[in-house]
């Protein structure tokens, strides 16, 4: 239990080791534009911390996010064949930080091309931070995803807007949606979740990979909601969310399949909920 209540004090010494590294990087490069506002120095230093981080989120994610975009996931557990729909069509993907996803874009749009089944054709990626967009250009360009992968420089709020994104996202225009540990940083979600669920068709699939409040241990609650003062600032999230409550109320859903990913301890100070969502 203690390598659990310790984990985010861990993440948030490298957050508070990437505040004078920002600084230093942005002095040095001689790049002042980030000391503008205490905002958009905030947005400097998580992209320090992110791109260090990020990688090894990615490699904690993947074991359920990949079967979760292939259809291979259901009740948190990792299926061997495929038992929903996969990952197709028109999609969106909120908070994409670097682009960690984009191989495995190109690897499924790849093999539906070859297999004659439907991959995503479209993949419009929301992200304000522009401290990330460098990193996410190279990781779009190694992976080859220039046609198909729409870089939204915008946070959800502004996704219904056309003069600020360039691309209007529609009502009832996505086939999917995809957060992967993005619903714990968007503000309001009591707004934007509801904006997200209007833009998604009838029939499709938001894939959830989200870390969330603590409902199995009173205890590791509490020391969550005491971490959360910390980790707002440090992190720039929230720890406390109860985003599967917050989907299901959201409106009519045809179909619900969200859990804890198997294996997870109950004492997780962040723990997750994954599975999809259909329309
Ligand atoms: C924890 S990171 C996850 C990144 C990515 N999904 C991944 O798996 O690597 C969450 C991202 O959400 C972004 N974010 C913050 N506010 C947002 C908003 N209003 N709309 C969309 N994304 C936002 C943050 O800048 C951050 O890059």
């Amino acid at each position: 239990m203690l390598r659990e209540i310790l984990f985010p004090w861990a993440l948030m010494t490298v957050s508070a080791l990437s505040l004078p590294v920002t600084i230093i990087k942005f002095l040095v490069a001689g790049d002042l534009h980030a000391f503008t506002s205490w905002s958009t120095f905030r947005d400097a230093w998580f992209a320090v911390f992110w791109i260090n981080v990020g990688p090894l989120a990615k490699q904690t994610a993947a074991p359920n996010v990949i079967p979760l975009l292939q259809g291979r996931l259901k009740d948190g557990k990792v299926q061997e064949k495929v038992v929903s729909q996969p990952l197709h069509g028109t999609v969106l993907e909120i908070g994409r930080g670097v682009g960690m996803w984009t191989q495995f874009y190109k690897k499924t749009i790849d093999e539906a091309e070859k297999d004659g089944t439907a991959g995503p054709d479209t993949i419009y990626a929301s992200e304000p931070n522009r401290f990330l967009a460098s990193t996410l250009r190279k990781h779009v360009k190694t992976a080859s995803l220039e046609e198909v992968y729409h870089v939204l420089p915008i946070g959800v709020e502004g996704l219904g807007n056309a003069t600020a994104s360039g691309a209007k996202i529609e009502p009832e225009s996505l086939d999917c949606i995809v957060t992967v540990q993005g619903l714990c940083c968007i503000p309001e979600p009591e707004k934007n979740l509801p904006l997200l669920y209007q833009y998604l068709k009838r029939g499709g699939h938001w894939y959830v990979f989200e870390h969330v409040r603590n409902d199995e241990s009173p205890l590791i609650s509490g020391i969550q909601s005491f971490t959360e003062i910390f980790w707002k600032p440090m992190v720039c999230c929230h720890l406390c969310r109860d985003t599967a409550k917050a989907l299901r109320s959201l409106g009519k859903w045809e179909e619900i399949d969200l859990a804890p990913p198997q294996g997870e301890s109950p004492y997780e100070m962040i723990p997750h909920i994954v599975g999809t969502l259909v329309k």
